[in-house]
């Protein structure tokens, strides 16, 4: 059956204390609506994103995605008016509508792609995700009767007894379009908005589908609902996300030395015996071959393609460049937008100058194979030194350079005898 997301994310995100909206803060470069639209690509043909506050900046954000299409809610009265939104939109539309916030970056494709088939199995109408919390505060509770599901009340509106239920509401929902569809004309009447912060509940929806076939997701890592509310939210995003990379790169025999002391993108892959040293900054969408060297204190930016036994060294930085097999950075580089060969130096210091400040354009550096760059050597882009060919020390590159030639632009040393009085 055909899907259809919808992404809720017109919140205010008060407590960002931001001109950003909250979705489109980051991890790793990625904006929490990025991580979220990631999550569903595949699984669904089409999603929704639900935006309120600084709508026009969500909008331009979700342009850049295929079948992305943004809805506004304007006020924003409650989950329930906000996927009311796209009733209009899916008049005639007989799928499955799975429903998500743009605040929880940690979902995963895999978490979702079960929810799925949990539902399809159990020939759900309505499926809700729940989660199992040692302490439940600030989420809705699900409140059972003889096991079966029969309402979800929000923390605000809970009694002292339903607060001390543990099973949560995750936020996830999958309707069979077509049975859910006319409860949102019911959710969003005046009457249903009597709790606790005057809102259109999307959670009532549960004690409206009764009678129809309602089941409940149990969700197996309590980390991926992780929702973002404030910086320190985001932090602690970033560091769960951060771990689960990295566990998953050293199961793939990626040595991490101090897992506490590296960030890794989970855009970036690793080959085997490849060690990460402590205080490397990995972020964006990278590729890293085997038996690699990077740090400590590497910088790689994204869009960077690494081959095998490729060494990167302290304060290294690398952006948007391949460098191919068997090439070594050890020291203090900058290589920004280049194309680097396979047994190539690039000594202590050196540059690649990308940016003309004056024409604000970024141009490419292309090293052939077993090209020598001397240390605190600048490269001056566009620039291309053929194969083999050597770079003095201290020199600075402004023309291309031919095949097994020495280019260097050095004055002369001087040496005056006895100089110093004694
Ligand atoms: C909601 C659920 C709660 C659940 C929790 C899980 C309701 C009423 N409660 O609570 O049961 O445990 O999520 O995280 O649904 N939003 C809009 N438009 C609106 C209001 C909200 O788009 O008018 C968006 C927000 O931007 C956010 C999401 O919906 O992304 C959830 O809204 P929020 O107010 O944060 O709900 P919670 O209080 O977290
Ligand atoms: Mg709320």
């Amino acid at each position: 059956m055909d899907i259809k997301a919808v992404i809720l994310a017109a919140g205010r995100g008060t407590r960002m204390k931001s001109q950003t909206p909250k979705v489109l803060h980051e991890i790793f470069g990625k904006p929490l609506l990025g991580c979220v639209l990631e999550s569903v690509s595949g699984l669904v043909s089409e999603s929704f994103v639900i935006a309120g506050h600084q709508a026009g900046l969500v909008e331009e954000f979700t342009a850049g995605y295929d079948g992305v299409k943004t809805v506004i809610q304007s006020p924003q009265s409650g989950t329930a008016d906000a996927v009311s939104k796209v009733c209009p939109l899916l008049d005639d539309y007989n799928g499955l509508v799975l429903v998500l916030c743009g605040d929880t970056p940690l979902i995963t494709h895999e978490t979702l792609a079960e929810f799925i088939e949990f539902h399809n199995k159990a020939n759900s109408d309505l499926t809700v995700m729940s989660a199992v919390f040692e302490n439940p505060a600030g989420y809705g509770r699900i409140v059972r009767e003889n096991n079966q599901l029969k309402r979800i009340v929000e923390e605000k509106d809970a009694s002292a007894q339903q607060k001390a239920i543990k099973e949560v509401n995750a936020g996830i929902y999958l309707f069979d379009w077509v049975k859910i569809k006319p409860a949102f004309s019911h959710l969003t009447a005046n009457i249903t908005a009597d709790n606790a912060q005057k809102e259109y509940y999307l959670t009532d929806i549960i004690e409206w589908a009764d009678g129809l076939n309602v089941n409940a997701y149990t969700l197996k890592n309590n980390e991926e609902i992780f929702g973002i509310n404030s910086r320190a939210h985001l932090a602690q995003a970033a560091k769960i996300m951060n771990r689960l990379t990295l566990e998953k790169l050293m199961d793939n025999g990626v040595t991490i030395v101090d897992p506490d002391a590296v960030w890794v993108s989970p855009d970036t892959s690793i080959g085997e015996d490849t060690v990460i040293y402590p205080s490397t900054y990995i972020e964006g969408k990278n590729k890293i071959g085997k038996n690699c060297k990077i740090g400590p204190f590497a910088h790689l930016r994204g869009g960077v393609e690494i081959g095998d036994n490729v060494k990167i060294g302290n304060f290294v930085e690398v952006k948007k460049s391949k460098i191919n097999s068997n090439t070594n950075a050890g020291h203090l580089s900058y290589i920004g937008d280049s194309e680097v060969g396979s047994g190539v130096n690039i000594g202590a210091g050196t540059i690649t100058a990308n940016y003309n400040a004056v024409t604000k354009t970024k141009s490419k550096t292309v090293l052939k194979n077993n090209v020598k760059i001397g240390s605190n050597s600048v490269l001056v882009a566009p620039v291309e030194i053929e194969e083999g060919a050597n770079i003095g020390a201290g020199s600075v590159i402004t023309k291309n350079i031919p095949a097994h030639a020495l280019a260097l632009t050095r004055s002369t040393l001087k040496v005056v005898e006895n100089w110093v009085k004694s």
